[in-house]
């Protein structure tokens, strides 16, 4: 494939006004999990986020998804407000656990009528359905019988992807096989502050690894039955990584926390192979042998985007002591999610977001000309950004979210230099449509265009959304 660069010039009305390509992708994201409730309905068995969410002391609040934000039952109007908002797609994710209960055997039909009827209300609205085969709730049973760090569940995983294809592959044609197997297996397996909640640094390795083999196995199952159908995709959450300074140790630990967060991944399956200095620095916790022959082959597919979700930057320096230190952004354990990397996480200066997370757009542009120098023809998709606010409804009934908006504005326009820089940016999806269950922190932080009145599942939409539909009506970013 090869690098389009498109022309992006200033609207002639309005001289600070920056006009995005014509094709760009405007949309908004969800996942399963944190919107759609029904968590027993249907034949839907638990996930390994209901086991975890209804652990005590797992979740903030003791918050979990057997409601959410009723989705479910809601999803008509959801696509209205899509309809409304002016977007061009809608990235989701099917719950596995909906539409194949306990990770094996049969669909179940309702699950899949479920997603049959969204994706068509969506073509009607000529919104494109882009679908997330996994974004972290994997079925308990499947965790039960070992979880990602057993090799079985890719090829469950890819058992899953073929079934869905077969049931959706006529209406969807952009499929992303994981949202941030970073977060899967190292927060999941490694500091335990997602589900399943493991704190072991060998089985965060191994679900690592065999994330990338279902990957693989997916898009292979896709391309099998979607022969000339399926546009296949990855969505990383690559953390833009900078050294506190430039002396040498904190360079090193940049590279150490960007072969642990980013090319763990972008190696084997955009490249074909594990980084060496990966295999080195983890050398001491394991050797690797769970990778068999044939693996790299399978997880390296070719790929028609990659989906990058970028929030906020990491800052790291060298710790001297061999422990992690400090917030790196991922909630708080006494278990790191770096196996075996020393180092320590800072705050860079300046506003943050109800997150806690920086606001950085600067970062976004220097990972989206890293990604194409790493990898030129590899168009990208912004497949998540967004920030979490104090939202709250005001005495005239509305959410006012001038913050949010400042967010976006300045994330849109790095994107739009990049392009104009030459990276072959496809898209921006906004995180997200709604507020929703926002994992560890359960519902006390708000990511949504559109408000969400809990008690009742009131939506409110909040004046970015208004923005934001502006934006993507016209394809400008307004000065
Ligand atoms: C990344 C995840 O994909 C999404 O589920 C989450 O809500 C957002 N980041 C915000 O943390």
């Amino acid at each position: 494939m090869t690098t389009v660069t498109r022309r992006v010039a200033p609207t002639p009305d309005d001289s600070t006004a920056l006009r995005f390509p014509q094709n760009f992708t405007w949309g908004t994201a969800t996942a399963a999990y944190q919107i759609e409730g029904a968590a027993t309905a249907d034949g839907r068995t638990p996930s390994i986020w209901d086991t975890y969410s209804h652990t005590p002391g797992r979740v903030r609040n003791g918050d979990t998804g057997d409601v959410a934000t009723d989705h479910y039952h809601r999803w008509r109007e959801d696509v209205e407000i899509m309809a409304d908002l002016g977007v061009s797609a809608y990235r989701f994710s099917l719950s596995w656990s909906r539409v194949q209960p306990t990770g094996r055997g049969p669909a179940v039909q309702k699950g899949l009528d479920f997603y049959r009827a969204l994706t068509d209300a969506l073509l009607e609205k000529g919104i494109e359905p882009v679908v997330t085969l996994y974004h972290w709730d994997l079925p308990q049973d499947l965790e039960d019988a070992g979880g990602w760090p057993e090799r079985v569940t890719a090829d469950r995983f890819a058992d899953y992807a073929t079934l869905a294809a077969r049931a959706l592959g006529d209406r969807v044609k952009t499929w992303t096989t994981l949202n941030e197997p970073w977060c899967s297996a190292f927060l999941g397996y490694g500091s335990g502050v997602h589900a399943p909640g493991r704190t072991d640094p060998v089985a965060a390795l191994r679900a690592a690894h065999h994330l990338n083999l279902a990957h693989g196995k997916a898009v292979q199952a896709l391309r099998a039955e979607l022969p000339s159908y399926a546009r296949a995709s990855v969505t990383l959450n690559i953390h833009h990584v900078r050294a506190l300074t430039e002396a040498a140790e904190d360079v090193d630990a940049a590279r150490r926390i960007d072969a642990l967060a980013n090319r763990v991944f972008t190696g084997p399956q955009l490249r074909g192979q594990y980084p060496q200095d990966l295999l080195q620095d983890t050398a001491g916790l394991t050797d690797w042998s769970f990778v068999q022959d044939g693996d790299l082959a399978d997880i390296h597919q070719p790929l028609d985007f990659l989906g990058v979700n970028y929030y906020t930057p990491t800052v790291v320096s060298a710790a001297t002591d061999g422990a992690s230190h400090g917030s790196d952004g991922h909630g708080a354990s006494e278990h790191s999610p770096w196996p075996g990397a020393d180092v320590a996480f800072h705050r860079p200066e300046g506003s943050t977001t109800a997150m806690g997370w920086a606001v950085d757009p600067s970062g976004l542009y220097d990972l989206l000309l890293r990604l194409k120098a790493d990898f030129p023809a590899m168009p990208l998709m912004i497949t998540e950004n967004g920030a979490a606010f104090d939202d709250y409804v005001n005495p005239e009934g509305e959410v006012v979210d001038p913050e949010r908006i400042a967010y976006l504005r300045g994330h849109l326009s790095a994107v739009h230099r990049a392009i104009r820089d030459g990276v072959d940016v496809r898209g921006y999806f906004l995180w997200s449509l709604l507020d929703n269950f926002e994992w560890g922190y359960g519902y006390s932080k708000r990511f949504g265009a559109v408000y969400v009145d809990y008690p009742t599942g009131r939506r409110i939409p909040k004046a970015s959304a208004r923005w934001y539909a502006g934006v993507a009506r016209s394809g400008t970013l307004p000065g």
